[in-house]
């Protein structure tokens, strides 16, 4: 028996190459794990109308944690022209299988770091050291959305706020609604995620990034849930920031900031740009946790116009690892996995194309596990 049990699921494009770049890694530290292979994504969408079958999440139920690769996503009208003949004018609707594993699996920390490592030339700036907590499981991407908008929900919502009496007269099918749902209970517990690791990692400040000013209820529950936690953790100082200033001030001066807590949408957007300052979405990994699980992926997407080419880098997976890893408590393979993954990067020599070379998904993994 393997001492862990690890779901493994590459999904759709690229996701292969950058998995199998990680199991290189991964042999190469001699991790003791099984590894459990899980349908998701596109074909399965296609073929049964379910990007992420039932099979896939129950074995997910008895594995550790699992391993993601990335996924391909489109618009639902678009999607619903690649199902199957079969499967069509069922009343099948497109979701987000990764989506959809967060809120199942309740992981409501998408931790994001964002770190500058020393030799890559895709550096912004050289002292850029941030992780960004994103709420995982609810905000804008809880889904609860509205199209047509037909009137007995027009009344039902002008009854409770007037602001809505503007759109009384707006055809059903001229309107659509998108909620942000913000619950106290998701508010607290992704705040003190961000406050437990800056205790944990000595960091002196966590900036909320919200917009309370104009949206007043969801924003106004984030900043008093914020500043309650902030409160019994007397050594670290909340700093409260808007959204939009917050995008200027990341480009103006990043290396001011640490530890960054935001709900699922601004944290996605803050998250590509800060991706952005460091390297680019090859080097953007990240760790979705619950009490009870955990999802390990690199941020980037399927890339399909790559896909089996080995193209991309696959840094951003090997980091995926690395925080795997460290959740598996496996702390010593952790930090030689991201010294071996700081040296590669400072040797400038194991290169791929987007940092200026010509070196494979799989060569970059061989690189490593040669500093190892
Ligand atoms: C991410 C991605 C996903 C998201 C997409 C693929 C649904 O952009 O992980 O940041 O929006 O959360
Ligand atoms: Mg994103």
């Amino acid at each position: 028996m393997s001492r862990y049990k690890i779901a493994w699921m590459p999904g759709d494009g690229v996701g292969n190459d950058v998995m199998e770049a990680a199991r290189i890694v991964l042999d190469a530290l001699k991790l003791d794990a099984e590894y459990i292979h899980g349908d998701i994504g596109w074909e399965f969408w296609k073929t049964e109308g379910n990007p992420l079958p039932d099979r896939t999440i129950e074995m997910m139920k008895k594995t550790d944690c699992a391993l993601f690769g990335a996924i391909t996503s489109k618009p639902k009208d678009e999607a619903a022209k690649e199902l199957a003949p079969a499967l069509r004018d069922k009343g099948l609707v497109y979701f987000s299988p990764i989506v959809r594993l967060r809120q199942e699996f309740d992981l409501y920390v998408n931790m994001r770091p964002c770190k500058a490592f020393s030799g890559n030339p895709l550096n912004y700036r050289d002292d850029i050291d941030l992780i960004i907590f994103r709420e995982n499981t609810e905000g804008m991407y809880a889904g609860v959305e509205f199209h047509p908008v037909d009137t007995e929900l027009k009344q039902v919502m002008a009854a409770h706020n007037p602001k809505m009496k503007r759109f009384m007269n707006v055809p059903d099918n001229e309107i659509a609604i998108s909620t942000r749902i913000i619950t106290k209970k998701g508010a607290d517990r992704i705040i003190r995620a961000a406050f437990e690791y800056a205790k944990t990692a000595g960091k002196k400040s966590v900036t909320l990034v919200e917009k309370p000013n104009v949206l007043r209820e969801t924003g106004g529950m984030m900043t008093r849930s914020a500043r309650a936690v902030a409160a019994e953790y007397p050594g670290i100082e909340l700093w409260e920031t808007n959204i939009d200033a917050m995008c200027m001030w990341l480009v103006k001066n990043p290396q001011n900031y640490g530890v960054l807590v935001a709900e699922n949408l601004f944290g996605d957007i803050i998250s590509d740009l800060s991706a952005q300052l460091v390297g680019g979405l090859g080097f953007a990994s990240s760790a979705s946790t619950g009490d009870n699980y955990a999802v390990f992926e690199p941020t980037h997407g399927s890339a399909p116009k790559y896909a089996g080419q080995y193209k991309v880098n696959s840094m951003a997976m090997l980091l995926s690892v690395k925080l795997m890893l460290d959740y598996l408590k496996e702390t010593d393979m952790a930090s030689r996995l991201e010294s071996a993954i700081s040296e590669v990067i400072r040797e400038e020599k194991v290169r791929t194309y987007d940092m200026g070379g010509s070196n494979t998904s799989l060569e970059v993994a061989k690189a490593v596990t040669e500093k190892l």
